[in-house]
Order: C-alpha cells, then sequence, then structure tokens
C-alpha cells in the first residue's frame, strides 16, 4: 500500500494546530500556536477571543505544517479536522478552513471526534498499541474511563457524574491564586509540597465504583481555604496543592488499575490534557508496574491539544472509509462514541 498523508487540524479551544501524519503514526509535522497568554489575562478562556486567534492564526499554521513537513498540498491524501466537542466558534474556524482546502483541493475531507484524537495521541510515540486496551481520558472537559475496543470505537465504564478533572484543577488553581493554566500551575506548585498534608475526599459515587466526582474533592478544597481565611491563618499552597493533586490521582488511578484487573486488561493508556501531569503518570506508572500492567502515555507535549493527534485519528477514520461532506457542521456538545 502506498503512503498515505493526512493533514490534521485542531481549533477546538485555545490552540491553533496543524500537523502532517502519515500512515497513522509517522508525525512529520507538529506546529501549535497557543493562545495561553492572551487568555491569562482574564484568568481563562475567553471564547470570542479564542475564535478571533484561530482565525488570524490558522492560514500561517497550516503552511507552517506542510513547509516542517517538507510537503505541499498536493502530497496530502485527505483533511482531517475537529468537529467537537469544544467550543462553537473555536471548532467552526477550523471547520470551515477544512472545507475550503478539501473542496479547493479536491481532497476527502473527514471530521475527527476531539476526544477520539486524545485517545489516538498513544499510537504516535508506541508503534506496538493496537486495540483492545483500557484509557483513562481526563482533559478539560471529560473525565472517562473506557475501553478502547477498535480505532475510534470505544465502550465507556466510568465517567465524571460532576466536574471535568481538568475543570476541578483549574478551580482549585484559582481558588489559592495560582491563575490560569490551573494544571501546569498545579503540578508545579505541588512539587515542593507534602501530598499527605490535607487529607480531601476521594470523590467515590456510592454504587458506581467506575464514576468520578469531583466537585466534592474541589467543594473541600474551598471550604479549607475559607476557614483558613476566617480564622486569619496562612494557607500552605503547596501542601493545598499536593494534597489536592493525591486526591485527584488517587481517584484515577484506583479505578483504571480496577478496571484493567477484573477486565483482564494488561494494557493502560492515558489521554488528555490532564494525562500530562507528572504527579498522575508517575503514579500510574508505579501501580501499573505493581500489577503487571503495561502502561502506556504520549508525551506531555500530545497530551494536550495538538493536531498530530487528529492526523492520527483522521488517518485510521480515513482507512475505514469515513468521508464527510461539505455540509460537515461544528458540534459542540458531540459526546464520545456519537458520530
Ligand atoms: O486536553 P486539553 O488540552 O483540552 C481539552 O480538551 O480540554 O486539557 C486541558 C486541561 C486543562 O484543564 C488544564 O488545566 C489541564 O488539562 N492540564 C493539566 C496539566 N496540563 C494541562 N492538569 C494537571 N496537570 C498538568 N500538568
Ligand atoms: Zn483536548
Amino acid at each position: 500500500m502506498s503512503d498515505i498523508s493526512i493533514l490534521g487540524i485542531e481549533s477546538s479551544c485555545d490552540e491553533t494546530a496543524a500537523a502532517v501524519v502519515r500512515n497513522g503514526r509517522e508525525v512529520l509535522s507538529n506546529v501549535i500556536s497557543s493562545q495561553i497568554a492572551i487568555h491569562t489575562e482574564y484568568g481563562g478562556v475567553v471564547p470570542e477571543i479564542a475564535s478571533r486567534k484561530h482565525l488570524e492564526k490558522i492560514d500561517e499554521v497550516i503552511k507552517t505544517a506542510l513547509t516542517e513537513a517538507d510537503c505541499t498540498f498536493h502530497d496530502i491524501d485527505a483533511i482531517a479536522v475537529t468537529y467537537g466537542p469544544g467550543l462553537v466558534g473555536a471548532l467552526l474556524v477550523g471547520v470551515a478552513e477544512a472545507k475550503a482546502l478539501a473542496w479547493a483541493l479536491n481532497k476527502p475531507l473527514i471530521g475527527v471526534h476531539h476526544i477520539e484524537g486524545h485517545v489516538s495521541a498513544n499510537y504516535i510515540e508506541n508503534k506496538d498499541l493496537e486495540p483492545p486496551f483500557a484509557c483513562l481520558i481526563v482533559s478539560g472537559g471529560h473525565t472517562h474511563l473506557v475501553v478502547v475496543k477498535d480505532y475510534g470505537e470505544f465502550e465507556i465504564v466510568g465517567r465524571s457524574r460532576d466536574d471535568a478533572a481538568g475543570e476541578a484543577f483549574d478551580k482549585v488553581a484559582r481558588a489559592v491564586g495560582l491563575g490560569y493554566p490551573g494544571g501546569p500551575k498545579i503540578d508545579q506548585a505541588a512539587k515542593s509540597g507534602d501530598p499527605k498534608a490535607i487529607r480531601f475526599p476521594r470523590g467515590e459515587v456510592a454504587g458506581s465504583p467506575y464514576d468520578f466526582s469531583f466537585s466534592g474533592i474541589k467543594s473541600a478544597v474551598l471550604n479549607y481555604i475559607n476557614s483558613a481565611h476566617m480564622k486569619e491563618e496562612p494557607i500552605n499552597v503547596p501542601d493545598l496543592c499536593a494534597s489536592f493533586q493525591e486526591s485527584v490521582t488517587d481517584s484515577l488511578v484506583s479505578r483504571s488499575i480496577r478496571l484493567c484487573q477484573e477486565r483482564g486488561f494488561t494494557k493502560l493508556a492515558i489521554a488528555g490534557g490532564v494525562a500530562s501531569n507528572s504527579h498522575i503518570r508517575a503514579r500510574m506508572e508505579e501501580e501499573c508496574l505493581k500489577n503487571h500492567i503495561r502502561f502506556y502515555r504520549p508525551s506531555p507535549i500530545l497530551c494536550t491539544d495538538n493536531a498530530a493527534m487528529i492526523g492520527t485519528a483522521g488517518y485510521y477514520e480515513f482507512i475505514k472509509g469515513k468521508r464527510d461532506g461539505l455540509d460537515l457542521n461544528a458540534k459542540p456538545n458531540l459526546k464520545l462514541g456519537e458520530r
């Protein structure tokens, strides 16, 4: 079979990204233009600003991705683009761009599920990884424990009943004054803290051993902060961050390992922005080792939003025959497993 090169495009939140991926697993380029510096001023992503910035950057990002991959539009076999879930205005920029390119170049168009993209990031650096395997998806909007039955096919085993893991990181970071983006700041602050300093709840959901609940953990942290303020006691930020992170980590690790044990999986992957957390990665690796489970995790740059993962997911959809028409629309609330 001849080589297949996919141009991946991602614009669902605050990164404008484009990549060229060959045969699903070989990343020829992976260009990411981050808007973090702009949104930091506002303490979070401002959707209207995100869309405008995507518009300003997208042409340049695609051009750079082609140049770095040493190819032209004519070497591209198909265009894969994130069409949901995400911010509608942000998604629309990528979708409109991909549709225009597909029409002008007469190339196939493939709409990719953003979360399927995150899971697919695991294939890039692990050439041997193939479904089935267990996967924990932890991003800013999603917390799902799934079985990846085949490329792009998931059985959802557990999910968060309230906030996503990333959301909890972002809210706690804001509450202790670390600002946006919260996850990396808590990760950093926690390095000098004691994870046993404060005992926060582990977010159990009665009767649903695979489900998660992070709003209880978040509320416990907020209560702790409020009560310290009332008593005019200082807060040890590194200890608080380490203790919060430990509680989220316990919750994620225990359910993931339980799934592997109960269903006999010997391969566990993690995906999404929160999967770049150094403590979660270390603890997951430790527990996998103890339980004879092979642990897969993308490099941090492939955990957070990027287009290489969209190119990879797009490749597997392409060889399965998925094609979208020029009526492809952005779907901000697209569910996992939904098309
Ligand atoms: O997957 P992602 O880049 O975007 C979404 O699809 O949502 O995930 C973003 C989330 C944010 O909540 C961010 O705070 C979190 O991932 N995150 C982290 C770390 N890096 C990013 N959370 C914990 N530790 C990190 N090192
Ligand atoms: Zn994402």
